[in-house]
């Protein structure tokens, strides 16, 4: 079972996905499509997000994936049903972390940070209502973050200005736990952690999706049985400097190509 596993995002974000995935299944081939020159999905309709995912998943199929993993969170709300009901492989989505956030909150408030198509969602809405009972989660459109993290301004008083305008309404409410719902988040980590006050606790849904991924692997029989260093492969549609900048592995292969 040398095939990759498939990984797909709007960009460069869910390489936060991949770090933890390649980190829990140390053997596994993976390939890794970053789908950048079409990024944001969030700002974009239902309709186009399910084409860009097809022709995403299309692709990785077409490479021998034998699972694919949708490591952005719109399109994970708004095409992983269509995705499961027409094809054989697998699928892993990308929910932002409520229930953990739920269980944790002394002050039952909790802050979500994600894309205007991620909240919009139906998948989103359930989610929250199901495990967030008698919490109230404060929805928070992180417009203009993908952009910047696209761009590599990660650490740039741009992105900071903006994350002061998304955390202000939400620590005056007295949240205690930020939901990151979106995958590109992650990277923004040591900033936000310089902003916010120490007692809150950030969350977001890397380590589980990589449990995730090795547990259905697992029930599948779909594991790799190699014991020889796995290759990482990675396209990007844009250019490939950023995307090496956060992948940061001198063993991973990454190029720019047109998907
Ligand atoms: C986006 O492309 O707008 C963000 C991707 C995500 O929701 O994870």
């Amino acid at each position: 079972m040398q095939k990759p596993i498939g990984i797909f995002d709007s960009g460069v974000g869910g390489t936060s996905i991949w770090k933890e995935v390649a980190k829990m299944l140390p053997n596994e081939n993976t390939i890794y499509l970053a789908d950048s020159a079409n990024a944001p999905y969030g700002e974009k309709s239902k309709e186009e997000i399910l084409s860009l995912s097809i022709k995403n998943t299309e692709y990785l199929l077409n490479a021998g994936s034998k699972i694919i993993v949708v490591a952005c969170n719109t399109a994970t709300t708004n095409a992983i049903d269509h995705l499961r009901s027409h094809y054989d492989v697998p699928f892993i989505g990308i929910e932002p972390a409520i229930k953990p956030a739920a269980l944790q909150t002394k002050t039952k408030k909790v802050g979500v940070l994600a894309t205007k198509g991620t909240l919009s969602s139906s998948l989103f809405h359930n989610t929250s209502k199901l495990f967030a009972e008698g919490i109230t989660v404060l929805e928070q459109e992180g417009k203009g973050l993908v952009e910047l993290i696209e761009a590599g301004k990660i650490d740039s008083p741009e992105m900071r200005s903006l994350l002061a305008t998304f955390l202000d309404p939400m620590l005056k409410e007295n949240i205690d736990c930020l939901v990151l719902g979106c995958t590109h988040y992650p990277y923004l980590i040591p900033v936000l952690r310089e902003m916010l006050p120490e007692h809150i606790n950030i969350i977001d849904s890397g380590e589980a999706v990589a449990r995730q991924t090795k547990a259905v692997l697992e029930q599948n029989n779909l594991l790799s049985d190699s014991e020889n260093r796995p290759d990482h492969i990675f396209y990007t549609n844009a250019d490939v400097k950023v995307l090496k900048d956060l992948v940061d592995d001198p063993t991973a292969q990454i190029s720019s190509k047109d998907f």
